[in-house]
């Protein structure tokens, strides 16, 4: 019955997904991931069923659940309701989770932002909030942002309770405490504005500098990505600001992206659209172009719901999804980059009667199963695009024609669009 029922799956054609996270894969990288609103996450059933697709999203990161203020919100009373939503979510899933955040100046609860504090008493306090927290996640997080946003958008070191006690050392102490605690996991610095290469860019050089040095345990760099549409940099200068981490023998990654509209009407008009495509595809390429780039994240999918709004009154639509839960130029410009670099053979998506159990990729065959030739790969047939679709780009094996009235534009040598 089972030897049946693999044969018949094996047998069957396969049907190439063209999500983000299996063409993340296929071109190399470990993940293509999202952050996870807690609330959403339980009361929108829409926005839940696209966080469950793995093909889409194979990496999730809870957008505020695991956070100082959401954990240890009062001294020594720990509560991990919040960050167990998303955590039970990768479970289920089998996601990749990405943990945030265990030392940062914001979220942080006033106990400790206004503490009177000594190095000895403030040692003891972020010790027993990493071990607990570390303790409470361990063997569930790909990587934890160690360390957040200690770098001011002038280039100093940004000002808080833990610069002011320890001055520089709590920025190697931070990274020892992790280690303690989950020898496993990487352990990351994250941070914002990092993209443009600029004074920010150089002092959190020094600060990796000053980790390595101090013989802490580093393992990634993690850059948030919160950009602009039109403002963001190229792919080569991407490419180049990266670099300048991965030299240092750490890992570097998209932690956090999303790219807003600034300046334009929302919802933003199509040529607004493209160059948010485009910038899009800029970043995700970046990460392509680098060795130790592991992954990109977007921090939430879909304009419903984005932090944007509330903190950029008038800016927003940052999102790969609209609020409506379609897919926007953006989206097809990360698929179009992605599939563009996916050389390698996809996952085989079983035939819908094939059970969960029986699923074999084509990437890692079951030793006990021969497979002499490769299932065949059928690509759904679809004739003509409909508007704000891809109609063609490098790696593009879809539509080339559009729908009346709309006419294939060239974006750039990864999409054209209907338009
Ligand atoms: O949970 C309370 C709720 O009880 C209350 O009724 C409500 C009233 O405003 O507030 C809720 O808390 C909000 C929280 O998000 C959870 O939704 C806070 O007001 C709000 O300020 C908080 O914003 C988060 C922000 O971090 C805080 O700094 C955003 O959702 C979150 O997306 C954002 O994420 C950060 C990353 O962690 C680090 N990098 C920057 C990024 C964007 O700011």
């Amino acid at each position: 019955m089972h030897t049946t029922a693999l044969l018949t799956a094996l047998l069957a054609p396969a049907v190439v997904t063209a999500q983000l996270h299996d063409l993340a894969t296929r071109a190399g990288l470990l993940y293509f991931g999202t952050a996870v609103g807690e609330s959403a996450s339980q009361q929108d059933q829409a926005y839940r069923r696209i966080i469950d697709d793995k093909s889409e999203f194979g990496q999730v990161v809870p957008e505020n659940g695991q956070k100082w203020e959401s954990t240890q919100p009062s001294q020594g009373r720990f509560t991990f309701t919040q960050g167990d939503i998303t955590a039970n979510i990768a479970r289920q899933n089998g996601q990749y989770l990405r943990c945030h955040t265990l030392v940062w100046h914001s979220q942080l609860p006033n106990w400790v932002r206004s503490g009177s504090w000594n190095r000895q008493t403030l040692t003891a306090v972020m010790e027993s909030h990493i071990a607990n927290v570390m303790r409470h996640y361990l063997g569930q997080c790909y990587a934890w942002d160690v360390l957040n946003e200690a770098v001011d958008d002038s280039g100093q070191w940004r000002d808080s309770v833990f610069l002011r006690v320890f001055g520089t050392d709590y920025f190697p102490l931070s990274f020892n405490l992790a280690k303690k605690y989950d020898t496993e996991t990487k352990l990351y610095y994250n941070d914002y504005n990092l993209e443009y290469n600029g004074a920010k860019t150089t002092k959190t050089v020094e600060l990796v500098q000053i980790i390595q040095r101090a013989g802490a345990p580093i393992d990634g760099v993690g850059f948030q990505a919160h950009l602009v549409v039109g403002s963001t940099p190229s792919r080569t200068n991407l490419a180049t600001t990266l670099r300048r981490f991965t030299s240092m023998g750490v890992d570097v990654a998209y932690t956090e992206l999303d790219i807003r509209h600034e300046n334009t009407p929302l919802p933003a008009p199509a040529s607004a659209q493209i160059t948010q495509g485009n910038d899009y595809a800029n970043v995700v390429g970046s990460c392509l172009d680098v060795d130790r780039c592991v992954g990109v994240t977007v921090w939430g999918y879909t304009d419903k719901y984005s932090w944007i709004p509330g903190t950029f009154p008038g800016t927003g639509d940052a999102l790969l999804y609209n609020s409506n839960f379609q897919k926007k130029a953006a989206w097809t410009s990360v698929s179009s980059v992605l599939a563009a670099a996916a050389t390698r053979p996809p996952s085989t998506t079983l035939s819908t009667s094939a059970r969960p159990t029986t699923a074999i990729t084509t990437n890692t065959p079951n030793p006990t199963t021969p497979v002499t030739q490769p299932t065949p790969t059928v690509v759904q047939p679809v004739q003509e695009q409909a508007r704000w679709g891809q109609c063609g780009g490098q790696g593009w094996n879809g539509p080339t024609r559009c729908q009346a009235p709309y006419t294939c534009t060239f974006s750039n040598n990864w999409y054209s669009q209907c338009l």
